[in-house]
């Protein structure tokens, strides 16, 4: 049985204090390693399981790892004695996201007040932000948009999903939604351009755009995505916390849907950070999405996740290698997608199944959403390849938007 515990407002750990200490991550650095041989995935594993370095990200040919200072001479060294070589993408990790999310210009920040919401993408924005936003749509568009909170999550912030719709009889629906992992900040930044560019441009837009009821949830983890901003710029769970004997806080939200729950790529100790929970849909933050999608008259033809980073169009299964029955349906799509972005913004993104390509990692919202019968689920890693990671500078939230509409428009003619 859980049992909620409210937090103590006094206390340092107040979720809602905005003065909560931040972690430092000055001299952390971040490599790139190449794992073909099995020697170096040993020495990995051993590293990780001393909690000397984590991972990033990676794929069957090479890892991202994060190392903290202090293990850095450490690593050094056993990298040197195994003629282990790899590449320094991040050299002090605090100066890059020092210089990640810099403040407006002056004409940024007119322009900001004579508008009715303070959304930009030339800048990561914290929730309050992202929700006025939505507000601000439904309120200026109220024939064609709706926002309604789909649920709470732990901390009692509020799961706003906004409708964009003719209302057309016989249109197809598609979802859509970002910020499952709180770290990946260019999510939610894509997921509302996308969002700002249907709203404020609805009637000129193609018949394609306007056949589809869209669907959007921009920030899955609200409260995973206001720790990153107050506290530590590199949390992904969600901040759920007090569960039974352990210590610590929060559950992967992608490891906690329920089809195939508790497969590989997924772990049952509270402390690491693809924690699947205590059961399928054991988070407030899931349970959320799954109950949405069994009250809802709508019959989605697609579903899209937007995380990041590596540049990657994935289509299920995620659970195992494994292809489901559609797979060259998906792979054809996959790859006009890419395509379109190739075309628009030069960026490079492989299409392939997420097992096949990355790693098996079960549990997650894609695998879910196709056992539901939607027929074009994909998670879209966005941009970088590892140059920046998760600490993307603001200034790519644009080119990375923009490109990535070009995907969504291939898709929305293809559902
Ligand atoms: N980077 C994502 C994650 O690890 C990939 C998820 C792909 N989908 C899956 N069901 N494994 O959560
Ligand atoms: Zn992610």
């Amino acid at each position: 049985v859980e049992k909620e515990i409210i937090p103590d407002e006094n206390t340092p750990e107040d979720p809602l204090a905005e003065t909560v200490d931040r972690i430092d991550y000055s001299g952390a650095q971040v490599w790139k390693v190449s794992i073909e041989d099995v020697q170096v995935q040993r020495i990995i594993k051993r590293l990780t399981s001393d909690k000397l370095i984590e991972s990033w990200g990676g794929n069957h040919s090479s890892l991202d790892i994060f190392i903290k200072p202090k293990a850095l001479e450490n690593v050094t060294a056993e990298f040197k004695n195994g003629d282990i070589t790899y590449d320094i993408m991040i050299e002090d990790l605090q100066q890059r996201i020092d210089e990640e999310n810099p403040p407006l210009d002056e004409n940024e920040l007119e322009l900001q007040d004579r508008r009715g919401h303070r959304m930009t993408w030339k800048q990561y924005h914290r929730l309050d932000d992202i929700h006025g936003f939505l507000d601000y749509l439904a309120k200026t568009y109220p024939s064609i948009i709706s926002v309604n909170s789909i649920g709470k999550s732990y901390e009692g912030r509020d799961l706003k999903m906004l409708r964009i719709s003719d209302g057309k009889a016989g249109n197809k629906a598609v979802f859509i939604d970002g910020g499952i992992h709180a770290r990946e900040w260019i999510s939610p930044a894509v997921v509302t351009y996308f969002i700002n560019q249907f709203a404020e441009n609805f009637d000129v837009e193609s018949d394609d755009i306007k056949n589809i009821d869209w669907y959007f949830l921009p920030v899955v983890n609200p409260d995973g995505y206001e720790y990153t901003h107050r506290s530590d710029r590199l949390w992904r769970k969600n901040r759920k916390y007090g569960l039974g004997i352990s210590t610590c806080t929060g559950a992967d939200l992608n490891r906690n849907f329920g089809y195939r729950w508790g497969g590989k790529g997924s772990s049952g100790y509270p402390c690491s950070d693809i924690y699947r929970g205590s059961g399928p849909f054991s988070e407030p933050e899931t349970k959320a999405i799954s109950e949405f999608f069994k009250n809802t008259a709508a019959k989605f033809s697609a579903y899209l996740t937007y995380h990041s980073y590596g540049q990657y169009l994935l289509y299920p299964w995620g659970y195992d290698n494994a292809l489901p029955a559609d797979h060259k349906d998906l792979d054809s799509v996959g790859n006009q997608m890419a395509e379109a972005i190739r075309k628009t913004g030069g960026s490079q993104y492989k299409v392939g199944s997420s097992s096949g390509l990355l790693y098996p990692a079960a549990g997650g919202s894609d695998d879910w959403a196709k056992s539901l019968g939607i027929k074009y689920t994909y998670t879209i890693e966005l941009s970088d390849t590892g140059r920046y990671g998760f600490v993307l500078p603001a200034s790519y939230i644009e080119p990375v938007a923009r490109e990535n509409l070009a995907a969504l428009r291939v898709l929305a003619s293809q559902v």
